[in-house]
């Protein structure tokens, strides 16, 4: 069923920009870049460094620049920031980012509330982004916010994912991530959604971006692993969500998918050790729990010693197979 043992899995971290982007209280530029030169460690290969959005939208980035240029950029990891129009694809290419990562929404009511602009005006505006970002000699990649479902419309069908995918391709994208930004998709629409797209674009560079926000995060990564997806956004301890989506959570947790990616054999190249280290460092830096589960249990192969009193136990317990007389 599963190709499991030896095939390459890549795990892209999200927790500083879709994690950090909704945090209420404002997390200090240095524990932020402190955050990200410790994930550089961990043999990840992509980290969302922040956002070129505007501070009035997102305060909680607002020091986007400050960030790029205080970590330290670790060979073999891209650091890729999220960009919403124009004026923030010239602040990222101005911060040396190594990817742009654009984004809208595949419904109306979600790109309005939270881009503030008609999807045909997005995709315009992305679409000039492209060209511009491409001819800097910079990689692209768009996220489809709502691919799944929106939280205000309801279904977002699959022509609609279809029709804009088609016109940010034609236009230069080198990658597409299909995102379930607030947690509607169930696994047999992401096999059917993941599927279809392989199928259309093989050559394009396919992502999934998926939110934990109804306990199916982990079951819908199964289901895209079993339809041809090789690449998934996450997010350290389950860290997330969508300021203008209404009782968004978070998305797939790093460490949770890492341990069992690994356990299934799956190569992701990833330290789960050092992952984990820095898992547990979040709730302080946020000022709360976190939901992740693999940080607080450790992993499944982390045995622990056995009761001091089995001995007595087990003795008690043979005493009762002896014959009473
Ligand atoms: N970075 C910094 N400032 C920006 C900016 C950017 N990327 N884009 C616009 N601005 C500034 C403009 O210069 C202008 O400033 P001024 O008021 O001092 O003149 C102001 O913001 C308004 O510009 P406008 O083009 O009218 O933007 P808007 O108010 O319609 O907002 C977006 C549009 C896309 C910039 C804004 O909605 C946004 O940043 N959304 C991101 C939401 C997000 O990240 N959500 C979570 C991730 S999915
Ligand atoms: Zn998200």
């Amino acid at each position: 069923m599963f190709e499991g043992r030896g095939k390459q899995v890549y795990v892209y971290e999200v927790a500083p920009r879709d994690g950090f982007q909704i945090e209420p209280t404002f997390i200090p530029t240095a524990d932020k870049i402190a955050l990200i030169d410790a994930l550089s460690r961990t043999g990840l290969s992509k980290i969302e460094a922040t956002s070129f959005t505007t501070p009035k939208a997102i305060p909680a980035l607002r020091d986007a620049e400050e960030v790029m240029r205080g970590i330290a950029r670790a060979e073999g990891v891209t650091y890729t920031t999220l960009v919403p129009n124009l004026r923030g694809a010239e602040r990222a290419l101005g911060a040396r980012v190594d990817e742009i990562n654009l984004v809208m929404s595949m419904s109306e009511t979600h790109n309005l509330a939270n881009l503030r602009m008609t999807r045909d005006q997005s995709c315009a505006q992305l679409a000039e982004v492209i060209r511009m970002v491409r001819e800097a000699g910079t990689p692209v990649n768009v996220s489809l916010s709502t691919c799944f479902g929106c939280p205000m419309e309801g279904a977002v069908p699959p022509d609609e994912v279809w029709r804009w995918a088609e016109r940010l391709i034609d236009a230069g994208a080198e990658g597409i991530s299909l995102c379930d930004t607030t947690g509607m998709a169930n696994p047999c629409q992401v096999a059917d959604l993941v599927d279809a797209f392989i199928r259309r674009w093989p050559a394009v560079t396919l992502t999934l971006h998926l939110h934990n926000t109804r306990g199916l995060g982990l079951a819908n990564v199964l289901a895209a692993l079993e339809a041809g997806a090789n690449r998934f956004d996450a997010s350290l301890g389950g860290l997330g969500g969508c300021p203008y989506a209404p009782g968004a959570t978070g998305n797939v947790c790093t460490e949770d998918l890492t341990h069992m990616l690994e356990a299934m054999g799956y190569r992701t190249g990833v330290d789960l050790d050092r992952l984990i280290e820095c898992a547990r460092r979040l709730p302080e830096m946020v000022g709360h729990p976190v939901p992740g589960q693999v940080a607080k249990a450790g992993c499944a192969g982390q045995l622990h010693p056995a009761p001091e009193w089995l001995p007595e136990v087990r003795a008690r317990a043979l005493e009762r197979d002896l014959p009473s007389n």
